[in-house]
């Protein structure tokens, strides 16, 4: 853990009340189908936001970030008086009517998201730290949204399902940051359960755990790269999944048909001629995606990790050709991991342009797949990428300081 108590008290010179912790998270099969109803399998990681706090009495939120050498503090009140802070005019405001710090907005629409739920929001100090990388689609976001959001249940009185609280912190980020996102990396956040991977229906959201097999290590390898593009490619793969949905509809005389979940890999190869072509190699993507995530949680829960690994290759392909969301860099990476004895399987985690690559690899194998991965990729880049070995973890947790 960083030394988030002592970031609490440095900056209020006083004990914290209580510490989070909220993961982030790794996705092992199931990208680009959150929004579309779709199944995905992510995994909780031991990387977390930390978050250190105590209520406050006035009803101002005050926080201080070390990692980002930053403090900002907001006044609730403000909050109230935006409908759709994303969408209008109305800047989002710092307690003395400055504009907020961007990294505020999140726990500014956390409160913002529940306060419009009706649901008890205090005034607080404190301070956040967090060892997951910033940028590299391993959903930092997510967790300190989810970090926030435990901290005020905790202070509030009140109490909401894992699955309804995950959601708020969704539409914090879509309505209140302005990002839109699936509720894959939330749910995972809160729900992370130590050694298991949580396969989630995102239509009906019933999930469950499925125990990753003994003796397989989770590696994490980031590239290193950062691209700006990935948002409004995120949308634009967004718009693309809704014209493949319409066209499908038309083409299959279905016009309940409620999204790309619901159409069958064999139904989508009758009718994808009719689509755009390359609406339909973005929806090729989705469809399969879809069949291949329920087939592989089964070959989990089954300990087939080789055939498990062989999806996650296959959906590597997937994310490059049909839906273009990975770039060289990434590429390099999960290319060299595949060749790579003890390497089950490699891809793109997260959505893409950069950041971070997920490979299962045999656990007694992780140290040296550790370095030649780290040589083969600067051989092929020039670059250098962190490669660490991930536990997957538990879901956000409420932890007394000096625990
Ligand atoms: C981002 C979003 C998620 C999901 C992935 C792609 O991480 O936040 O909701 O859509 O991209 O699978």
């Amino acid at each position: 853990m960083t030394d988030v108590e002592g970031a609490f008290r440095a900056a209020f010179q006083a004990p914290p009340e209580f510490i989070v912790r909220a993961p982030g998270r790794v996705n092992l099969l199931g990208e680009h189908v959150d929004y579309n109803d779709g199944w995905v399998l992510p995994a909780a990681i031991d990387r977390a936001a930390y978050l250190a706090a105590r209520a406050a009495p006035e009803p101002v939120v005050s926080l201080a970030a070390p990692d980002l050498e930053a403090s900002a503090a907001f006044r609730l009140s403000e909050l109230d008086a935006e409908d759709d802070p994303a969408a209008g005019a109305n800047p989002r405001l710092d307690a003395i009517g400055r504009p907020l710090a961007r990294w505020a907005w999140y726990p500014a629409g956390v409160a913002w998201a529940l306060r419009r739920h009706g649901l008890r929001v205090v005034g607080l100090e404190a301070a956040l730290t967090s060892t997951v990388p910033r940028g590299a689609g391993l959903s930092s976001s997510a967790a300190v949204e989810v970090a926030f959001a435990a901290a005020w249940q905790r202070l509030g009185g009140w109490e909401l399902p894992p699955l309804e609280l995950a959601r708020l912190c969704q539409r914090a980020e879509n309505r209140y940051v302005g990002v839109a996102s699936g509720l894959m990396d939330q749910f995972a956040s809160i729900c992370g359960r130590a050694g298991h991977a949580l396969l989630l229906d995102c239509r009906t959201l019933d999930w469950q755990p499925v125990p990753l097999p003994a003796g397989v290590s989770i590696v994490v390898a980031d590239s290193g790269v950062r691209r700006e593009i990935a948002r409004s490619e995120y949308n634009t793969r967004r718009a693309q999944c809704q014209v493949a949905l319409a066209g499908l509809r038309q083409a299959m005389g279905n016009p309940g048909l409620r999204a790309l979940r619901d159409v069958s890999v064999e139904d989508f190869n009758r009718y994808a001629p009719a689509l755009d072509p390359l609406v339909a190699r973005r929806a090729r993507h989705v469809v399969e995606e879809c069949a291949r995530t329920r087939a592989a949680a089964g070959l989990l829960r089954a300990g087939r990790v080789a055939d498990f690994g062989a999806l996650m290759n296959e959906c590597h392909a997937s994310l490059r050709d049909m839906y273009e969301v990975s770039c060289l860099e990434l590429d390099a990476l999960a290319e060299a991991a595949q060749r790579i004895e003890g390497c089950f399987g490699a891809r793109l985690t997260g959505a893409g342009f950069g950041g971070c690559t997920v490979n299962l690899v045999a656990a007694a194998t992780a140290e040296d797949f550790r370095r030649d991965l780290s040589r083969a990729y600067q051989e092929a880049t020039g670059r250098q990428a962190a490669i660490w070995v991930c536990q997957a973890a538990d879901g956000a947790a409420v932890l007394q300081p000096g625990g």
